[in-house]
């Protein structure tokens, strides 16, 4: 590598999309910084901005394009230097060589699986006699990253991806294309990453993957098994995970989660319709039945279970009625929180084969809808709550009022403690008096320090 002794590059880097890319934000973080590029927070210093980016939703890469219009428009007012952008993530993969093409504005694109190569495809690009643009893509199984813990502020949740990828086929969806197969990150060094979040000082982790759920390894672990061993790691003392798909919520999991008190209650798992005939067309492998046996259970087994979920409306052949079935169900549920979106056809998917047939107005008056109801369901949740006391971590101080914190339960609710005398990583028992959106207010009783 003809790195230039004491020549140090500066970085930026921008995130979109999922936790994932939040993930490998670091991981990118770790290669450079090994290489001597510096991080830097401040755009107009970087000598190289990179964004790692979302192709989930065609507005999702619209912004992404957008940004590096309004970063060239910026830099150019700031200075005469040449500013490398280079854009990594999911769009990368996608797109690949079309991205640098002759007149892009973008210098490199490099793909999920290829950022081994920036600290060398950038100093190419800095110092290199014919300054090339470059893009490296396609998908690899030997390379997995481990993000520097330092990278987390303390006592928040440090990410820890278990496994690249995803083999499912859902029929809206490109992840499968942008992050590859499903390839698994080995237990020992699942387990040697959590003892490094451990040792520099964290206490609290979520296992990463589009479906975590689905973790195997050589036929003699699977997720609920890796859960237990992380469960049994010294120091650690509360396990989230990130995303469960509902196929993969099997009894044994069920169990597992409510046998071990570091792993959390709170339990993201989308349904995405509640229409078995659009279940069907997403292939999304179960039905509406299934899904709400499986939180049934959930709720029978696990004490304080907590339910998330993503939804998709307006998804190609989705009635009214289909729609009210979707509504249904969230009342059924009662979910904390939803994350829904308007169906975005994405090039390739086999969804892009159907008429993308209900019209944006519709899709936007059914998202409205859909939030409205949920807000009725959080809103019937959320009082009935009103006196109770719960115990959680404090995470960090609130922007306001003056003095007050913020604390979540395990099972993933907010509480604004006011005039509190509590530091960050404290436990404390509050009683909840009131909410506002999603956030409660509560009152300190205990603090164990
Ligand atoms: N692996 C996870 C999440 C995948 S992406 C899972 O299986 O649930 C996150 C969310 O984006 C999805 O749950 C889905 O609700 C939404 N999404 C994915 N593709 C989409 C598309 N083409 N249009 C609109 N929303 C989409
Ligand atoms: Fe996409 Fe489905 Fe895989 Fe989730 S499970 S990443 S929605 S294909
Ligand atoms: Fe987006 Fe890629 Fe994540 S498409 S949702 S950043 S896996």
């Amino acid at each position: 590598m003809n790195r230039q002794e004491n020549s140090t590059y500066t970085v930026f880097l921008e995130t979109y999309g999922c936790q994932m890319n939040v993930y490998d934000t670091s991981a990118m973080h770790g290669i450079l910084d090994r290489d001597g590029f510096r991080r830097t927070a401040d755009l107009t210093e970087a000598d190289v901005i990179l964004l790692n980016t979302c192709s989930v939703r065609e507005h999702a890469e619209h912004r992404v394009m957008s940004r590096v219009g309004e970063l060239r428009n910026r830099l150019a007012k700031h200075t005469d230097r040449r500013v490398i952008i280079g854009i990594c993530g999911c769009m990368a993969e996608r797109l690949g060589e079309e991205l640098i093409a002759n007149g892009s504005k973008v210098d490199l694109a490099v793909g999920v699986d290829q950022y081994d190569l920036l600290p060398s495809m950038l100093f190419q690009l800095l110092n290199g006699i014919d300054r090339q643009k470059s893009a490296a893509v396609g998908h690899r199984s030997d390379v997995h990253y481990v993000a520097p813990p330092e990278a987390y502020p303390q006592n928040n949740s440090h990410l820890v991806t278990i496994h690249k990828g995803c083999d499912y086929r859902c029929t809206y969806c490109i992840v499968p294309e942008t992050r590859g197969p499903q390839r698994e990150k080995s237990p020992d060094v699942i387990l040697s990453e959590i003892q490094r979040v451990v040792a520099s000082g964290g206490e609290e982790i979520t296992l990463l993957g589009q479906n975590v759920t689905a973790y195997h390894w050589e036929g003699t672990l699977n997720f609920a098994g890796l859960l237990r061993q992380a469960a049994r790691l010294d120091g650690i003392k509360r396990i989230r995970f990130l995303t469960g798909h509902p196929r993969d919520m099997t009894d044994e999991l069920l169990h597992t989660i409510a046998a071990e008190s570091k792993v959390c209650p709170a339990l993201h798992v989308p349904l995405q319709s509640g229409s078995d005939r659009i279940l069907r067309r997403m292939k999304r492998l179960h039905d509406r039945d299934e899904y709400l046996t499986m939180v049934q259970k959930a709720k029978t087994w696990i004490p304080e279970v907590t339910f998330s979920s993503d939804f998709i409306v307006g998804f190609p052949g989705e009635s009214e009625r289909d729609f009210r079935d979707t509504l249904e169900v969230l009342r059924t549920v009662e979910y904390d929180q939803v994350f829904s979106f308007k169906y975005s056809e994405r090039p390739g998917t086999p969804a892009a084969r159907l008429a993308d047939d209900v019209p944006l107005v519709e899709k936007k008056h059914r998202l409205a809808k859909l939030m409205a109801v949920q807000q009725e369901v959080w809103f019937k949740i959320a009082s009935a709550q009103i006196g109770q006391s719960w115990r959680g971590i404090v995470e960090d101080r609130a922007r306001r009022p003056e003095n007050a914190w913020r604390m979540r339960t395990a099972n993933n609710r907010k509480v604004l403690l006011q005039n509190a005398d509590v530091a960050v990583g404290d436990e404390v028992e509050a009683r909840i008096v009131g909410f506002e959106h999603s956030t409660f207010k509560g009152e300190p009783l205990t603090n164990s320090r």
